[in-house]
């Protein structure tokens, strides 16, 4: 592929298929060599899914691995801090963002400000979170029309309501729309009913505030176990018919 095209030939990963077959860092060096220009390592192996706890030292070992090409860390950064984190326990050049811009769309100029200057900015309040999702329904409707469009937010909106506080009627009825007006009647009718829950700032009532994300790997390792148990079971290896 390198040889068959002009622009810049990248590569995604994860770390292996289990904590036994940790597989990355050669396959990054053959690929290095091959002229690939940058590595991505999703900092899971196989057996983990897509929950339990993203591991620092298996990116640092693919960081370690390579010559000179970048490699981006990945996995689970999901507040500014997790990336300054990752970046600094791993080496690693760059990292990239995939569940925690779903929850977070905000994530990518908080986490650029945090790591310039330090400063952590405020998460969007409820009604730029509220603002946001209505633009990128509208978007949907815009390009795939507007039932289709409909349909396919239903997995959409109850990423961003994963931030809201109190939504499970929301995530109920959200999954039920097919139009414009629905999307609007079931916001509407959210955002009524979620004023019992808010003081007369707006703001939630501190026992329905949210605790701020936290990344598997700043959690102490007894939680990240704790999600370990959960993950997806996948078949076991060997490597050789992956
Ligand atoms: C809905 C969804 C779709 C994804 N699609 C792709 C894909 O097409 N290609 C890819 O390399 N990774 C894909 N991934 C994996 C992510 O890029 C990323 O490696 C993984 O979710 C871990 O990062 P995160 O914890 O920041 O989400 C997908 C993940 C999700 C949740």
């Amino acid at each position: 592929m390198i040889e068959a095209v002009r622009i810049p030939v990248t590569a995604k990963m994860r770390l292996g298929w289990d904590d036994d077959n940790l597989t990355a860092p050669d396959l990054a060096r053959v690929l290095e060599q091959a002229g690939v220009a940058a590595i991505f390592v999703h900092g899971r192996t196989r057996a983990q899914g897509f929950s339990g706890r993203v591991n620092l030292a298996g990116i640092r070992a693919v960081v370690e691995a390579v010559k000179t090409i970048p490699v981006i860390g990945n996995g689970d950064v999901t507040t500014p801090e997790a990336a300054r984190h990752m970046l600094d326990e791993t080496g690693c050049a760059g990292v990239s963002i995939g569940r925690g811009a779903f929850y977070d769309p905000w994530i990518f100029r908080r986490t650029d400000h945090y790591l310039r200057t330090g400063e952590l900015l405020p998460e969007p309040t409820f009604e730029e979170r509220i603002r946001v999702m209505s633009r990128h329904f509208e978007r949907y409707a815009e390009f795939y029309g507007e039932e289709h469009g409909a349909r396919l937010f239903r997995k959409v909106a109850p990423w961003y309501a994963k931030r809201f506080g109190p939504s499970k009627p929301f995530k109920q009825r959200i999954i039920t729309i097919t139009s414009r007006a629905d999307y609007a009647a079931a916001v509407a009718d959210y955002v009524a009913w979620r004023k019992q829950f808010v003081d007369e700032n707006g703001e939630l009532l501190p026992r329905f505030r949210q605790e701020p994300m936290v990344a598997s790997f700043m959690r102490p390792a007894g939680e990240a176990d704790a999600l370990e148990r959960d993950a997806i079971p996948v078949p076991k290896g060997p490597v050789d018919v992956w």
